[in-house]
């Protein structure tokens, strides 16, 4: 298994290109299967969920091909409609399958996705939408198999959360059903809005509102499109925080300017100087000491985004003053606080609430990433850490974020991948 050896307390300076966004990549991959045809898929990270996604692309008949940093499907021979278990476990958003094997195969058989490691994660909201477009769905030992007896039929949905997950399954459910779908309090994050662009690039007729409407008219077929997946707005944010921590200086390419102001104040807040060269660049300069930031609170989009609560908490470990953060979205998403306390870190949870009082330093230690985010903050907290700190589980790592340590060494940091 990789470990990485970092040797932290070096500031980074200099500039990083930021990848494709990873929760947008996914399922605008899983959604190309619904047009039969080409597709081309332009910024595709080289993360190893991409990876998995094409893995049961692959199973399901599809021709992948990688050129650089341009992915592209060919699903004209897509001859299957069920995603067995070991290529399900690989990773939990295979369930955004679905949606785009049920318009285009008319029927799904999938391994129930279950918990993961932020905590439980359902899938009843995808379920109650899809039942209402007139899915049959049944549901047992461990298997979901669903089958729409005629067409899916356009219908009235609102969520009572805007789940990512289940506003993307419905929205490649509605593409090519009979009549009008609106989903009403659908999710609005950046991706679902490159989903949306993506699949009205291959033909369908979709309308995103601001109010968290989204109306799709369903049409007879979809075509191949070409496509560019916006920037990684939560990468950003890593490799700022990662730049935060020790003064440092750093100039972000390929980021988007809308998606990313929601956390800009985060980083006013610590004391760090943000400022957007143009639409899609921007240069963050950090104080020789960061203050705490008040209160974060994660919420669905435009909020502050639970993927970034780990970097920004590691972040504010080493911040003057106390700060608070209010997890609403997961509810086992803390599981990096034991890690950082290791690097000395001075952190207490209750609940959805965890209070940090900032520290001097960290010092560098061995620590243990149990998921993605989670991983991404043990490597912000062990690069302002004194001496050297080992980080174990970088599979999770290697999950969402392409080549962290090349990025990161490119701009001053010191990390070994052993
Ligand atoms: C997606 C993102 C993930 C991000 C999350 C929230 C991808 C691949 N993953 O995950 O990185 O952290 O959005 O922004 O895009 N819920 C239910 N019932 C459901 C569906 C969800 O109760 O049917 C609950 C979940 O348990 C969770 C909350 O709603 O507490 C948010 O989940 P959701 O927005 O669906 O997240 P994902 O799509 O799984």
């Amino acid at each position: 298994m990789a470990e990485l050896l970092i040797e932290g307390s070096r500031r980074l300076e200099g500039e990083i290109k930021v990848q494709g966004a990873k929760n947008s990549v996914l399922p605008i991959l899983a959604s190309s299967i619904i047009c039969k045809d080409e597709c081309i898929i332009h910024n595709c990270p080289h993360i190893s969920d991409v990876k998995a996604t094409i893995k049961i692309l692959d199973y399901l008949g599809c021709k992948t091909r990688f050129e650089g940093n341009t992915l592209i499907v060919n699903s004209k021979e897509i001859s299957k409609n069920n995603i067995p278990d070991f290529l399900m476990r690989e990773m939990r958003s295979s369930i955004i399958f679905l949606g785009s094997l049920i318009s285009v195969m008319g029927s799904a058989k999938l391994c129930f996705p279950g918990g993961c490691e932020l905590g439980p994660r359902p899938i009843d909201l995808h379920l109650d939408g899809l039942r209402q477009m007139g899915l049959l769905v049944n549901e047992g030992h461990g298997i979901l198999e669903c089958e729409a007896a005629t067409s899916l039929r356009g219908c009235n949905i609102t969520l009572s959360f805007p789940s990512v997950g289940a506003t993307e399954n419905l929205l490649l459910a509605a593409v090519l059903a009979k009549g009008n779908t609106v989903i009403t309090n659908a999710a609005k994050e950046p991706e679902i809005i490159d989903l949306a662009d993506f699949l009205s690039k291959c033909g369908a007729r979709i309308k995103c509102y601001g109010d968290s409407t989204i109306i799709v008219e369903g049409v007879d077929r979809l075509h191949g499109a070409e496509h560019t997946i916006i920037p990684d707005r939560i990468a950003a944010i890593t490799y700022m925080s990662a730049g935060a921590v020790n003064a440092g200086k750093l100039f972000l390419k390929n980021i988007s300017k809308d998606h990313i102001s929601s956390a800009v104040p985060i980083f006013e807040e610590a004391g760090c100087i943000v400022k957007f060269l143009s639409e899609d660049s921007l240069k963050i300069e950090a104080p020789s000491r960061l203050y705490a930031n008040r209160l974060i609170r994660t919420m669905p989009y435009p909020g502050f985004p639970t993927d970034a609560q780990a970097p920004i908490m590691a972040m504010n470990t080493v911040s003057d003053g106390t700060s608070m953060f209010i997890e609403n979205i997961f509810s086992n998403r803390y599981k990096h606080v034991d890690e950082l306390l290791r690097l000395g870190a001075d952190i207490k949870v209750e609940g959805k609430v965890a209070i940090v009082d900032g520290v001097r330093r960290l010092s560098g230690a061995k620590v243990k990433a149990m998921d993605l985010r989670g991983a991404a903050a043990l490597v912000v907290a062990g690069l302002s850490a004194e001496g050297k700190t080992t980080v174990t589980g970088v599979n999770y790592l290697d999950r969402g974020y392409e080549n962290i340590e090349t990025v990161l060494c490119n701009v001053g940091a010191n990390i070994k991948r052993i």
